[in-house]
C-alpha cells in the first residue's frame, strides 16, 4: 500500500519537482455502501526522496520479537465485582456530560475555525499555532473514535488526509509536530486501520525524519525546511531536553507499521546518547533541563526538573520499554533516573492535616555540588504520578506504584485547595524535612505562607489554568492500575470544576486565575490537547477499562494510544 502510493510520487517529483497527486480513497463499511468517501491529497514536497547528507553506516533495526511477557499494567478488573446498576448509570451520565462538553467545543471549532490549528473560544476566530496543519483535527481524531462519533471521525479523516504540509512559516517545532501530528495520525490508524491515515503519517514522519540528518544525528528544536532540503540542519547548543529527546514512542511505532528500520535507528541514537550521559551530569541519574545537542556534553548544566522543558524525556523511558517490547536500556535508565528523583526531587508538603501526599520540585546543583530543592509544583509535572505507576507496574517495583498514588493524590489535593477547584500552572508549597509526615508549624506558615491561600501554600506564582491534562492523566492511570473507585470520584470533581470555570459560549477557554471566587477571566485560548488529552482522559476514566487497555496500548505524551507489540 505504502510503496504503491509512493512510486508515482517519486516519478512525478523527478519530472516536475513540486506537484499535487490526488487519489480517491473510499471507505466501505460492512454493508458495502460507501458512507465515507474522501479524497487523498499527497504532500507538496516528497520528503521520502530527500537524500541523507549525514548517512549512517549501520541501521539498528526495530526489535521484531519474540517479545518477553511483561507484567500486567492494569488492575485485574475482570475478577472484581462488576459495578451495580446505580453505579453503571452514574458512569453513563458522566460519560454523556463529557461527550457533550467535547461536542460543544468540537462543533464550534468546526463552525468558526475549521482547519486552523485552534479555535479562539471567546472571540470565535481561528488561529494557527503549529504551522497551520489543523492541529485540532489531528489531535481530535482518536478521541472522536473512542467516543463512537464515527461520522465526525471520518469527516476529520477526510480533512486530515488533505494536509499538504505546506506552511507560511520557515520552520516547524520538531517536538510538537511529532507528538501531535505524527502521534495523532498513527493512533487514529491503529484504532481505525484506515490506510490513508498511515500514508499521511508516513509523509509527516519523513518530513520529521529529515530533522535527524545532522552531523551527529541529533534533531533540532526548530526544523527549518530550507535547511532540511539543503542538508544543513544543526542541532542546538541549549535546547529544552524533552523537546529533542522524546520522539521515541512515535518513531518506534512508525518503524513497526512500515517495516522501515530507519525511523527506529534515528531515535535509538538519541536513546544511546541519553544512556551514555545519564551518569555524567551534575545530578547523576538525571539529565539537565537544557541540553547541548551540539557538543553532547551535559556535565556543566545545573538545573534539573520533571516539569516544563524536561518532562517527557522521563515519561518516555517506561513507555519506550513497553512499545519496544522490552529493550533493557529503558529499564536501566528509568531505574537510575527515578532513584535520583526519589532521593532529591520528591518532597512531602507540610499541611495542617498531615495529608499523605507527595510532590516533585526542581533542583539546582550549587557550586559545592549540593543539590538544592525548590519546592514548587507545576501542573505539567503532575504526569509524574502516572509515570511512577507505569514504571512500578512494568518493572515490578511496588513502591513506585505507592509513590505514584501519593503524587496523583497530591495533584488532586491542590485542585481541591483553590476556590475554582483547579490547580494553578505553578505554585509553591511548604515542605516537611523528610518524606515522613511532619507536624504543622503555624510559625513557619506565618513567615513563608501566603495568607490569601490555603494553609500549606507559599504562593500561586502562575495562577493560570490552560486546560491542561496532566492531573487527570495521573488520576486516570492510577485508576486503571489500582481499580480504586475513589479516582473516578476525584476525576468527576475535577471535571465539574474545569467545566464550570472554563466554559464559554462556544467552547472552553484557558483562564487567567484559578484563585478567584466568582467569575473567571477567560484567556481566549483552547489548545488542541483539550481534545486529545484532557477530555479523552475524562472519557476513559468513566468508560469500561477495556477501552484502550494499558496492556495493549502506550499513550504518547499527547495521549495518543499506540499499539504495543504482542
Ligand atoms: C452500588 O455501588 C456503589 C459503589 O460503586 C455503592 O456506593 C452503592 O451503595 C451501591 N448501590 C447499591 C444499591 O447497592
Ligand atoms: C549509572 O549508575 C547507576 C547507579 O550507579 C548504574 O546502575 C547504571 O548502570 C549506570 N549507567 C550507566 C550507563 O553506566
Ligand atoms: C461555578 O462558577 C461560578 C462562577 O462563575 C461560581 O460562583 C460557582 O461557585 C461555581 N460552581 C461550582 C460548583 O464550582
Amino acid at each position: 500500500m505504502v510503496a504503491l502510493f509512493q512510486r508515482p510520487t517519486r516519478l512525478l517529483s523527478v519530472l516536475g519537482g513540486i506537484f499535487i497527486f490526488y487519489a480517491l480513497v473510499v471507505y466501505l463499511p460492512r454493508n458495502q455502501e460507501p458512507l465515507y468517501s474522501f479524497e487523498y491529497v499527497t504532500g507538496t514536497y516528497d520528503w521520502s526522496a530527500l537524500p541523507q547528507r549525514h548517512p549512517v553506516s549501520q541501521i539498528t533495526p526495530v526489535p521484531k520479537g519474540p517479545f518477553r511477557k511483561m507484567p500486567k499494567v492494569q488492575f485485574d478488573f475482570a475478577s472484581a465485582p462488576t459495578p451495580n446498576k446505580t453505579r453503571q448509570a452514574t458512569l453513563a451520565d458522566r460519560r454523556s456530560v463529557v461527550k457533550d462538553t467535547f461536542l460543544k467545543s468540537w462543533n464550534s471549532y468546526k463552525t468558526y475555525a475549521w482547519l486552523y490549528d485552534e479555535l479562539e473560544p471567546v472571540s470565535g476566530k481561528g488561529k494557527d499555532t503549529f504551522g497551520g496543519w489543523a492541529a485540532t483535527v489531528i489531535d481530535a481524531l482518536d478521541t472522536l473514535w473512542m467516543m463512537g462519533l464515527k461520522e465526525e471521525f471520518y469527516l476529520a479523516v477526510a480533512a486530515a488526509v488533505t494536509i499538504k504540509w505546506e506552511t507560511k512559516e520557515t520552520a516547524i517545532n520538531f517536538f510538537e509536530t511529532t507528538i501531535r501530528h505524527l502521534g495523532g495520525l498513527l493512533s487514529a490508524y491503529d484504532l481505525s486501520k484506515e490506510p490513508a491515515l498511515l500514508k499521511k503519517a508516513i509523509e509527516i514522519g519523513d518530513l520529521l525524519y529529515a530533522g535527524f540528518d545532522t552531523p551527529n544525528r541529533m534533531p533540532p528544536f526548530w526544523l527549518d525546511f530550507q535547511k532540511a532540503i539543503d542538508g544543513t540542519i544543526q542541532p542546538g547548543s541549549h535546547e529544552p531536553s524533552a523537546s529533542v529527546t522524546s520522539s521515541g514512542v512515535e518513531f518506534t511505532r512508525l518503524a513497526q507499521l512500515t517495516g522501515d528500520d530507519k525511523y527506529y535507528d534515528a531515535i535509538d541514537r538519541v536513546s544511546q546518547f541519553l544512556q551514555r550521559t545519564q551518569n555524567t551530569t551534575r545530578l547523576r541519574g538525571m539529565w539537565p533541563t537544557f541540553a547541548n545537542m551540539q557538543s553532547l556534553d551535559l556535565s556543566y548544566e545545573s538545573d534539573f526538573t520533571l516539569g516544563a522543558l524536561a518532562d517527557s524525556l522521563y515519561e518516555y523511558l517506561p513507555k519506550m520499554f513497553a512499545i519496544t517490547g522490552g529493550v533493557p536500556m529503558y529499564e536501566s535508565m528509568y531505574r537510575g533516573a527515578m532513584d535520583t528523583v526519589t532521593k532529591h526531587l520528591l518532597y512531602r508538603p507540610m499541611t495542617p492535616n498531615q495529608d499523605d501526599i507527595l510532590f516533585t520540585g526542581d533542583v539546582t546543583v550549587d557550586a559545592a555540588d549540593e543539590p538544592l530543592l525548590k519546592t514548587e509544583g507545576q501542573h505539567l509535572s503532575c504526569f509524574v504520578g502516572g509515570m511512577y505507576g507505569l514504571g512500578g507496574k512494568l518493572f515490578d517495583i511496588p513502591d513506585h506504584v505507592t509513590i505514584g498514588e501519593k503524587i496523583a493524590k497530591g495533584c488532586a489535593w491542590v485542585y481541591d485547595s483553590f476556590p475554582t477547584g483547579i490547580m494553578p500552572e505553578i505554585y509553591g508549597l511548604l515542605r516537611c524535612p523528610s518524606l515522613e509526615p511532619c507536624p504543622w508549624n503555624e510559625e513557619v506558615w506565618r513567615e513563608q505562607g501566603d495568607p490569601k491561600l490555603r494553609k500549606g501554600f507559599r504562593n500561586a506564582r502562575d495562577p493560570r489554568y490552560l486546560l491542561r491534562p496532566e492531573a487527570i492523566e495521573s488520576i486516570f492511570l492510577m485508576y486503571r492500575m489500582t481499580g480504586k473507585e475513589e479516582y473516578q470520584e476525584i476525576a468527576w470533581r475535577m471535571f465539574q470544576s474545569i467545566k464550570n470555570a472554563t466554559e464559554t459560549e462556544l467552547a472552553a477557554s484557558a483562564i487567567s486565575d484559578v484563585t478567584v471566587t466568582g467569575e473567571t477571566q477567560k484567556l481566549d485560548s483552547m489548545e488542541s490537547f483539550w481534545f486529545s488529552e484532557t477530555l479523552k482522559y475524562f472519557w476513559l476514566i468513566f468508560s469500561s477499562p477495556d477501552l484502550i487497555s494499558l496492556d495493549e496500548y502506550v499513550l504518547n505524551t499527547e495521549a495518543h494510544p499506540l499499539l504495543r507489540p504482542k
